[in-house]
């Protein structure tokens, strides 16, 4: 399979922005305005939550009562394929987007991630049952191979004509406990996820699949486990670079290594250093307006393709430097689905600025390679309490009712009292207005 790797270094922006988690949400704003065009108008609709409506959400899904809010943050920092990337993260998670962007950093001043992408290969799962003959279904569906993705093409002409299209036909079988045939259907979507071409392309072959096998067609659906669509990244930094808290770089090298082979022997491990990973992973996979569910189903099937669930990144030590690396399913587009519906997901991606679904993989793989690592330098050091803790309490005295100009002071109060609660934030915000009147 040939892979694509993406370095339009034609496209120049920094993501590097010093200070910025330090703004004002308005400094934070014109900043944007700046560095990537944004008019009033698009900066008005992030301030607004999207603007999505209710008249539109009630278009998107069935007995709609309202429309969810959740944060965007901008993970900074990122050098991949040489080239920089300010990435639009949706999470409500504190910390996550600060970990990213804390790694990123490191990995800049090391040259930067470097990443790759298969071509947008799809499967589409059709299940035969009741087939007389195995052997005959199987040469049947093999040698008609090219009449069934001529008909595929046909159900979905615009795939082809962008250049994308039904490519190749197989057939599995399970002989033994529940006997059936699954032919699978290969699409390349493109620069679409393509969930819905590849659903209709499944059940417009279905048919002659049946007169083929002179079996009886069930399911019709597509897989989320894309293997055939994986997105890869990786990351060579000095250990001398990661020093700090009191920590030598060999030894958070070490601390790191020893982490992943913790989840690599472990599943009970490796779920929740996956769930680390997915934390950066969905965060773009929502701000781009992506299914993160089947981009979750895909990465933990994929992280158990060899009968044990595993770590989906790697982390080893080679001549005085921490060697890291990512690959798991993406199946993520840049054009169709919610992609286009959202007014937030269109100004988020005059940030991001990828050009296909392929490059769009690769970013994603990068923050979920940058999350871990993260999330491992900090578990092997000072643990992950502190720094979450820190900013847990913001949100803390934010419920308890801080205004703005209060946060960081009841915060910081939580966090030294060692009781981040409602309670306590409550009962710190009335002590603080007291003897501010
Ligand atoms: C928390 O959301 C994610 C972590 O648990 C990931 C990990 O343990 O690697 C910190």
């Amino acid at each position: 399979m040939t892979e694509e790797t993406i370095n339009s270094s034609s496209r120049r922006r920094e993501s590097r922005i010093p200070g910025f988690y330090r703004l004002e949400v308005g400094e934070r704003h014109a900043e944007l305005r700046k560095r990537f065009g944004l008019t009033s108008e698009d900066l008005d609709i992030l301030r607004d939550g999207g603007r999505l409506g209710v008249g539109r959400a009630d278009k998107m899904v069935e007995n709609c009562v309202g429309v969810f809010g959740l944060p965007i943050g901008l993970g900074l920092n990122f050098h991949l394929n040489g080239r920089d990337y300010v990435i639009p993260m949706v999470v409500e998670e504190p910390s996550v987007v600060a970990a990213v962007s804390n790694m990123a950093r490191t990995v800049r001043k090391a040259g930067g991630f470097t990443g790759s992408a298969d071509p947008s290969m799809m499967i589409g799962q059709i299940q035969v049952l009741d087939v007389p003959d195995t052997d005959a279904a199987v040469k049947a569906i093999l040698d008609a191979k090219e009449e069934l993705l001529t008909l595929a093409d046909r159900v979905h002409p615009n795939m082809k004509k962008r250049g994308g299209g039904a490519r190749d036909v197989e057939v599995r079988r399970f002989d033994d406990e529940y006997p059936m045939l699954v032919v699978h259907l290969l699409v390349d979507c493109g620069e679409a996820m393509g969930a819905n071409a590849v659903n209709a392309m499944a059940e417009g072959v279905a048919g002659r699949i049946e007169e083929l096998t002179k079996g009886r067609v069930n399911l019709r659906i597509l897989s989320n486990l894309a293997d055939r669509r994986c997105a890869r990244a990786s990351c060579r930094v000095p250990e001398m670079h990661l020093a700090g808290n009191g920590y030598s770089g060999a030894e958070v090298a070490e601390g790191i290594v020893q982490a992943y082979r913790f989840a690599a022997v472990d599943p009970y491990r490796a779920a929740t250093h996956n769930k680390g990973v997915m934390n950066g992973i969905d965060a773009v996979a929502i701000a781009t307006g992506n299914d993160w569910r089947s981009v979750e189903a895909g990465a933990h099937a994929y992280a158990a393709r060899d009968g044990r669930y595993t770590s989906l990144t790697k982390w080893w030590r080679e001549d005085g430097y921490l060697m890291g690396s990512i690959e798991l399913p993406m199946a993520v587009g840049v054009v169709g689905g919610s992609t286009q519906v959202h007014p937030t997901i269109r100004v988020l991606r005059k940030i991001l600025d990828v050009g296909s679904a392929a490059e769009l993989g690769m970013v994603m793989a990068t923050v979920g390679l940058s999350q871990n690592m993260g999330a491992l330098r900090a578990l092997a050091t000072e643990g992950i309490q502190r720094g979450h803790m820190t900013l847990h309490a913001r949100s803390v005295a934010l419920a308890a009712g801080a205004e703005h100009h209060e946060v960081d002071l009841i915060a910081a109060q939580l966090v030294d009292a060692g009781q981040v609660k409602l309670d306590v934030a409550r009962e710190l915000l009335t002590t603080a207005r007291q003897k501010a009147v």
